[in-house]
């Protein structure tokens, strides 16, 4: 891919759409509009705290990301988004109960401002929901139109420049790759058809991708992980990226499984559960959700540690993982993970992690990000899967014939040695060789 001779300026507002506006949601509207006032930082989030070096060490080249780079600022977002249910960002964002009471009503005008439109559901999707805000139409590919529609009202009525779309509604039931995702007219045609292989989550992502609006996905389904909509992205130009945004324990996994393999320690076995109570839980308690999940979670450790190249190490490891639905816990889950590792000689080792995390606070930076990185690529012409922001996720897409890079260290490597590409700056290598000539 060429470098583009000059980004363009983020001028102008950008539509944020959001399908889903639960608790992830609900707290990236909260957060941004806490930040835009001051009564907050926004903490966790690469683009507003980050910085990058630049050139040699000696130089003292250290800017903001948001400096180097010519990001959207903060206050030229605007929010919308669908739901099944149709309560205000307001209402939801209680009944999350993410947030502070006391933080949520500060912004009740803001948040009750954003009310949700009629979403395409279907409940054979996602089995322990069901909601009354829902479009209706004859066709999935009606239903897309609808939401094409929906997106270019929302984009005249709010004066928008251009728009994002981050999928942050809940993770549908498992499906795998099939003839109709194959290509972009099978995909249509199956659209038209009504086939059962075409999830909502793909018709939210086929009605923005061929209105040429960038689309994130921070759930495990497939969604735009599949040919055709490659395909699609790549012909309208569109910069896509997914899947599950990494939080909590995938997070720790992908920051300590590196560690480990960097010292050649072994490890023979990772276990990994977790309680949590929120409405992701509840969703996630249904086996075919859990399936989506747990194929999105066991990959990770396949490809940190290599097994096949480091049999000795890591050939025999057991991995588990396990998710269970706590209510009392609400969005506060807990996860566990206990490593059974060895060193010299072959010693056995333990390590435990009790990670007390709040699954919300971690992914709402990740989504606001997402939405100032796609519009930054959308500008620099960049289309199709962007490895790049692999960073971001559990289970990030690449190239067919590529394996996913999973290592944390490597993904913030690959990102910001994407930025010094963009602006023509060298890439930083570490090798310097060059202050001890
Ligand atoms: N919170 C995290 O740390 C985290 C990490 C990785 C992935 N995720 C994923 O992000 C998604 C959102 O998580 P959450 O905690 O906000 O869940 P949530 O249950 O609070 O919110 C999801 C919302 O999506 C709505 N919804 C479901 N299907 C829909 C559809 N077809 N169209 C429109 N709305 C629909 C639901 O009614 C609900 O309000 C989930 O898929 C979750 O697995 C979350």
């Amino acid at each position: 891919m060429e470098r583009p001779a000059k980004i363009p300026p983020a001028k102008g507002k950008i539509g944020v759409l959001t399908p889903g506006m639960g608790a992830v949601t609900t707290t990236f509207f909260a957060g941004v509009e806490a930040v835009r006032r001051g009564l907050a930082k926004p903490f966790g989030s690469l683009t507003q705290l980050g910085t990058i070096r630049l050139g040699k060490r000696t130089e003292n080249r250290v800017p903001k990301i948001s400096k180097f780079v010519p990001l959207a600022s903060l206050d030229d977002l605007v929010f919308g988004g669908w739901d099944i249910f149709p309560d205000s960002a307001y209402q939801a964002a209680i009944k999350a109960g993410v947030l502070e009471r006391s933080l949520v009503h500060q912004l009740k005008p803001f948040l009750n401002s954003i009310r949700p439109m009629k979403a395409v559901f279907h409940k054979n999707y996602v089995k322990r929901l069901d909601g009354p805000n829902v479009k209706k139409a004859k066709t999935k590919w009606d239903l897309a139109l609808k939401l094409k529609d929906d997106m270019a009202k929302f984009k005249e009525k709010n004066k928008c420049d251009r728009l994002i779309m981050v999928w942050c509604a809940s993770t549908e039931v498992y499906r795998k790759p099939s003839e109709v995702h194959k290509d972009a007219a099978s995909f249509v045609r199956a659209l038209k058809e009504n086939h059962e292989d075409i999830a909502p989550s793909m018709i939210y992502a086929y009605a923005a991708i061929t209105s040429g609006v960038p689309f994130a996905n921070g759930a495990p389904n497939l969604t735009v992980d599949i040919p055709a909509m490659i395909e699609l992205a790549q012909s309208n130009n569109v910069p896509i990226c997914g899947k599950d945004f990494k939080t909590g324990q995938t997070l720790m996994k992908t920051i300590v499984a590196p560690g480990l393999k960097a010292r050649m320690l072994g490890v023979d076995g990772w276990f990994s559960t977790n309680i949590l109570g929120n409405r992701d839980g509840e969703v996630l308690d249904d086996p075919e959700s859990f399936k989506t999940k747990e194929e999105s979670k066991l990959g990770v450790l396949e490809y940190i540690l290599q097994p096949q190249v480091y049999p000795e190490l890591y050939g025999k490891l057991y991995h588990k993982v396990r998710i269970n639905y706590y209510p009392p816990r609400g969005d506060n889950k807990e996860g566990w993970d206990s490593i059974d590792i060895f060193g010299w000689l072959g010693y056995p080792m333990q390590i435990k992690i009790d990670f007390l995390c709040r699954d919300s606070i971690l992914a709402a930076p990740i989504v606001l990000d997402l939405v100032l990185l796609l519009d930054l690529a959308k500008r620099a012409r960049m289309r199709g899967i962007q490895e790049w922001l692999s960073f971001y996720f559990k289970s990030p897409m690449c190239a067919p014939e590529l394996y996913p890079e999973h290592d944390l260290f490597i993904q913030l490597m690959k990102l910001k040695n994407t930025l010094r590409w963009l602006k023509g700056e060298k890439l930083i290598t570490h090798l310097g060789t060059e202050y001890y000539d």
